[in-house]
């Protein structure tokens, strides 16, 4: 028999319990042997749980008890989890999280405690919720040097966007959706600043390229400011908008991470990623492209790849599993205005012929879009591909000709 313990009853913590109850034959077929909660920890009371006798609020209970082999933290947050986490490590327990804001801020000096004490730190669900990917990148595409990784990865903003372009919903009314959902983080400001995307791929590029990114190194930049102007002119490509996490190698042995808004191809497989759902995207130099597809968030899909991890854990008692990268290393994230970029522009001038010759003279050749019912003034266009730095002096002379720049969005080759 395995004991484990789950730290927080929320909506990932609610749904491992279920699914470690409801499945429990076949969990324990896979896994060799029984798997037990022995506790769950968590702040408020669940008096009317069939399992309410589980309940603790002392972690003490936990730490101090040595039948507990694996401990599965899903309280969200980076205090007191990371204390937590770090406790059960040090005292000779395998811990299992779905918390991408600890492995992104503390991953490496974790993984290290859990090498040192051969135990297991292990995280699928910390990104794209249900859809495989952590495990994938370090086993079935160990083989390839990865040059590249490009996704969808957080499923509120997707389905909120998904929202706004098919049902025309308001931004507001779309988060409140995915809140009472139980996709959103306990602040969703971590989902629409892009911080919870920042945090996936920096988890992703740490794992690729075996150094830790830290995410104040990731320039990110949310969906607050897109509009329904921006949806049509993006449908008027031949697109929609996605939020995009993606981290290139570049030939100088540095990486581009970033994460923002982008245009993206309606023929390619992100531009049919809709709703919750997350699609992540890996270059291989042997493999080429492989695309991950499934629920970024939810109770059960997030569950299941927790619930899995603990199997892992309790079949792997005495061996640590394959997860490992060292701390940061100086300069290994390249300034992202060194990135190249073709950039979408929406701008207002003192009237559409006015705006648009303007930008010819600053950009030289465009692509013009149009949308039905534009505001006074209104032009559209996308940009040759150039480097951000040079869009921003450019920018910056469409401004000294009087135009004003409402938004700028990048525009995907993927
Ligand atoms: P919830 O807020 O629904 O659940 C967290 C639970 O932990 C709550 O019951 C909370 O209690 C409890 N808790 C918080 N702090 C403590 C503490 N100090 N001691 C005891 N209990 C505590 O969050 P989620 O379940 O949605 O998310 C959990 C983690 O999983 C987060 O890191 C999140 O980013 C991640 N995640 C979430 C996914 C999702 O779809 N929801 C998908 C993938 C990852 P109380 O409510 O009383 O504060
Ligand atoms: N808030 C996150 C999301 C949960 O919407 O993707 C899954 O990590």
């Amino acid at each position: 028999m395995a004991y484990i313990a789950v730290l927080g009853h929320g909506t990932v913590g609610s749904g491992v319990a279920e699914v470690l109850f409801t499945h429990a034959e076949s969990i324990s077929r896979r896994a060799g042997e029984d798997i037990k909660i022995k506790y769950i920890l968590d702040i408020r009371d669940f008096p009317d749980l069939s399992y309410s006798e589980l309940f603790t609020k002392d972690f003490d209970v936990i730490l101090n008890d040595p039948d507990i082999s694996t401990v599965v933290e899903v309280m969200g947050g980076l205090h007191p989890a990371y204390d937590f986490v770090k406790a059960c490590l040090e005292k000779g327990k395998n811990v299992v999280t779905s918390n991408k804001e600890l492995v992104a801020a503390k991953g490496a000096e974790l993984l290290s405690i859990a090498r040192k004490n051969n135990l297991n730190f292990l995280f699928e669900a910390s990104v794209g919720g249900g859809v495989p990917i952590i495990r994938p990148i370090s086993t079935c595409l160990a083989a390839n040097e990865v040059s590249e990784i490009a996704g969808i990865l957080n499923g509120t903003t997707n389905f909120i966007l998904t929202k706004m372009i098919r049902e025309q919903m308001s931004f507001a009314t779309a988060l409140k959706l995915a809140q009472d959902l139980g996709y959103a983080e306990r602040n969703p400001a971590a989902d629409i600043e892009g911080h919870d995307a920042c945090r996936k791929i920096c988890i992703l590029a740490s794992l690729t390229f075996g150094s830790h990114v830290y995410p104040d190194s990731c320039y990110t930049e949310g969906i607050t400011k897109i509009t329904l102007a921006d949806v049509d002119y993006a449908e008027s490509w031949g697109g929609v908008i996605k939020l995009i996490g993606s981290v290139k190698m570049q030939e100088n042995g540095k990486i581009q991470i970033k994460v923002c808004p982008m245009f993206v191809s309606r023929e390619s497989q992100l531009g049919n990623v809709d709703d919750v759902f997350n699609g992540i995207m890996v270059r291989g130099d042997a493999t080429g492209d492989v695309v991950f597809y499934g629920k970024g968030a939810g109770k059960l899909p997030t569950a299941s790849a927790v619930v899995a991890d603990v199997i892992d854990c309790v079949k792997q008692q005495t061996s640590r599993k394959f997860l490992y990268w060292e701390d940061a290393k100086a300069d290994f994230v390249d300034d992202y205005k060194n990135g190249e970029t073709q950039m979408f522009v929406r701008c207002k001038g003192a009237n559409i012929s006015e705006a648009f010759d303007a930008a010819y003279k600053v950009f030289g050749e465009l692509r013009e879009l149009s949308r039905k019912n534009p505001e006074e003034g209104e032009a559209a266009f996308v940009t040759p591909m150039m480097t951000e730095y040079q869009l921003e002096e450019k920018l910056a002379a469409l401004k000294a000709l009087g135009v004003e720049t409402l938004s700028t969005i990048r525009v995907s080759d993927y």
